[in-house]
């Protein structure tokens, strides 16, 4: 492999070979999702316990500071909306030039196995990746399923991310489910997992994010169930426990509520000192 792409991935995955990325790039399709109105403060708390961003160029250029970041993942796929016909009928939205000029670690692109798309995401990631490989850039593969959550079964997912990895991509980015381990052993490269829609209760994220990280993922890109959480810096901090201290659900569960005591303390104080 060479320097510059061994660099980038080493700047994306830590020396315990986990990692934790911060997605924020849902209003590509999405606009201006619930707590993701202005990225730039949702960002804000959450910047230093992430190893590295998933964003659009757009969020990127307006709401992130150049001197004060962690490496940067480039969403690149897009073109679609959620009150559009089809989300799988993405194309490239950002070139490799861009990437470069942005200075990402690493570019992003979903696919859409099984979808009316399914030809045309596979051959842009494809195209993604040889672009990528001239210049030492590695490609994150996105197992997208659009408004079809229920696809998100093992038979599915392992599916998905071994095409994936089959057509180049350097880390693979998928759901977690139940048999878990059948998607990890069925793809040759690192797989990370997302959380979906935000979940009823943190526990129910430790499990799974626990549970994933047993069965051989490396690490997660998740947004929703840590910036739409009422206590997002304890979410992260929690699972930020389980990805690079090995902790236990029960341990990052006790991580959460000690930092959620903390956070409501700190949020009573400074309410105390508003002066009326
Ligand atoms: C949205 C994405 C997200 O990066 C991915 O789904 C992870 O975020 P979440 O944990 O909120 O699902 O690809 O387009």
């Amino acid at each position: 492999m060479e320097w510059g792409m061994k660099n980038r991935l080493a700047q994306l995955i830590k020396s315990d070979g986990h990692c934790l990325f911060l997605p924020i790039d849902h209003g590509y399709f999405q606009g201006p999702t619930r707590k993701l109105e202005k990225p730039g403060e949702t960002i804000r708390p959450l910047l230093r316990y992430c190893d590295a961003l998933f964003v659009t160029r757009g969020v990127l250029r307006a709401s992130i500071d150049p001197e004060n970041t962690k490496p940067i993942i480039l969403r690149v796929s897009g073109g679609t909306s959620m009150v559009g016909k089809d989300l799988s009928d993405e194309g490239i939205t950002t070139s490799m030039e861009e990437a470069i000029r942005l200075n990402a670690a690493a570019v992003g692109i979903s696919i859409f196995v099984g979808s009316d798309h399914e030809k045309e995401s596979l051959l842009n990631l494809s195209k993604l990746v040889d672009e990528g490989e001239k210049y030492g850039i590695p490609v994150m593969a996105v197992t997208a399923v659009g408004k079809e959550l229920e696809k998100r079964d093992a038979r599915y997912l392992s599916l998905s991310s071994r095409i994936a990895a089959e057509l180049g991509a350097r880390i693979v980015k998928t759901y977690w489910c139940e048999n878990f381990d059948k998607v990890v052993n069925g793809c040759p490269v690192p797989v990370v997992m997302a959380g979906g829609p935000k979940v009823d209760t943190e526990i129910e994220v430790f499990e799974f994010v626990h549970d994933g990280m047993e069965k051989g993922a490396i690490g997660v890109n998740l947004g929703r169930n840590i910036w739409q959480h009422d206590f997002p810096v304890p979410m992260i901090k929690a699972l930020r426990a389980i990805i690079h201290d090995q902790a236990s659900v029960k341990e990052a569960n006790d991580i959460f509520e000690q930092e959620k005591v903390k956070k409501s303390h700190t949020a009573k104080q400074s309410s105390s000192h508003v002066i009326t």
